[in-house]
């Protein structure tokens, strides 16, 4: 039997590691493209070299190719080289907050590189599943329009409609999203339309928090382990507005490297999914706050920022009914409390080993 390419972007990321170590453990054959653009984004903190010698170490046939997916020629060189069974495109500037600083760096990487993907796959091999990592920030802030009711440690909906959570037929027009949101929409539409005008097996995955062990959290991206870094360096979270009440909903990468490749097995033309926690593995920071308290022992230091980010979610967790009926046999494996312990044990495990922490940054 002919072994099945697959190409990841983003490879050294959350996402893309996981998806690279998951696809690896059914089979196929990894080729990993990640320049450690996210160190460029977020300093040494965001570095993720660390993630390219972990991969090495588990998957003896990688191959890694440090190129820029804003690098069209390189883009199509590759793919049409190394002609993938299926696409999996994880690489982006992800932080809502940095790109209005780096508009250029954001829309290129955000909106450019997908498109560089989507085409040099219409040219190479335009059979192949292609599973774009999108997200929720695509809505905007028209989530924040739902009456919501405030409880005692967190916001939720006060809309029957959104028992569930937000389906994937909420309006993304029309609201504020942060010029990241808008090159993810660019991006999304994107991979949307060369699914229904050329006929390709394209999917969006509009994320919710995604998290894991494997993030190198920052303050800018990636709050969970952020906050659990901060928890165990007792170093101080800022929480920006909304009495620290904000819900988010988290799912483990490797429930969301699970969906990709039950997509990937039985795949559908220009699809759009929410993918998140939903309702189940949903948290407050505040929560956040008590259920890392409860695991390291030590008290979370914080301060309280009375603006809250721009555009940012009071409460946003993902209705996911329609992945649940198109792919049944996919659920979430990891519960929240499993999510806050991995993370937990995998910094101390950093930290102790001084992986990715840098001199000077430290305490
Ligand atoms: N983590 C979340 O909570 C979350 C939520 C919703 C959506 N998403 C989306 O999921 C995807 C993956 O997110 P993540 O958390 O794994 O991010 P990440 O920053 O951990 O991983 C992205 C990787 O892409 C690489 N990269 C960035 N620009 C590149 C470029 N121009 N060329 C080559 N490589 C480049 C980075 O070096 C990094 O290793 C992104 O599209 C993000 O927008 C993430």
């Amino acid at each position: 039997m002919v072994r099945r390419n697959a190409l990841v972007t983003g490879s050294c990321g959350l996402i893309g590691s996981e998806v690279s170590l998951h696809f690896s453990r059914h089979g196929l054959r990894i080729f990993g493209v990640d320049n450690n653009e996210r160190a460029v984004f977020f300093g040494p903190e965001g570095d993720t070299s660390w993630s390219l010698q972990r991969l090495r170490r588990n998957i003896p046939d990688y191959s890694h190719f440090n190129l820029d997916i804003r690098d069209r020629e390189g883009i199509l060189r590759l793919v049409a080289e190394v002609k993938p069974s299926v696409i999996i495109h994880t690489a982006a500037q992800p932080s809502h907050d940095r790109a209005a600083a780096i508009p250029f760096d954001d829309f290129d990487t955000n909106a450019g590189g997908t498109l560089n993907l989507l085409e040099a796959a219409r040219r190479s091999c335009p059979e192949a599943p292609f599973v774009h990592m999108s997200t929720n920030k695509v809505y905007g802030d028209l989530p924040n329009t739902i009456a919501l009711r405030e409880l005692e440690t967190r916001w939720d909906y006060d809309d029957a409609q959104y028992e569930h959570g937000i389906p994937e037929t909420f309006s993304i027009d029309q609201s504020k999203h942060s010029l990241f949101g808008a090159s993810k929409v660019a991006a999304d539409v994107m991979v949307q339309e060369y699914g229904r005008y050329f006929n390709m097996p394209t999917c969006c995955l509009r994320g919710g928090c995604l998290t894991g062990p494997n993030h190198s959290g920052v303050e800018l991206h990636g709050f969970l382990s952020y906050l659990v870094r901060c928890n165990i360096e007792e170093r101080e979270y800022r929480v920006f507005g909304y009495k620290g009440k904000q819900v988010r909903d988290n799912i483990h990468s490797e429930d969301v490297a699970g969906f990709m490749l039950a997509f990937c097995e039985s795949p559908r033309i220009g699809e759009v999914y929410n993918i998140g926690g939903g309702k189940q593995n949903s948290c407050s920071i505040l929560e956040a706050f008590r259920m890392v308290e409860e695991l390291t022992g030590k008290p979370q230091k914080y301060t309280y920022v009375d603006q809250n980010r721009i555009g940012d979610h009071i409460c946003y967790y993902s209705d996911l009914r329609k992945m649940k009926a198109h792919y049944p046999a996919w659920r979430i494996i990891r519960s929240l409390p499993d999510v806050f312990r991995e993370i937990v044990d995998s910094w101390h495990t950093r930290l102790e080993s001084n992986v990715q922490v840098p001199a000077g940054l430290k305490g």
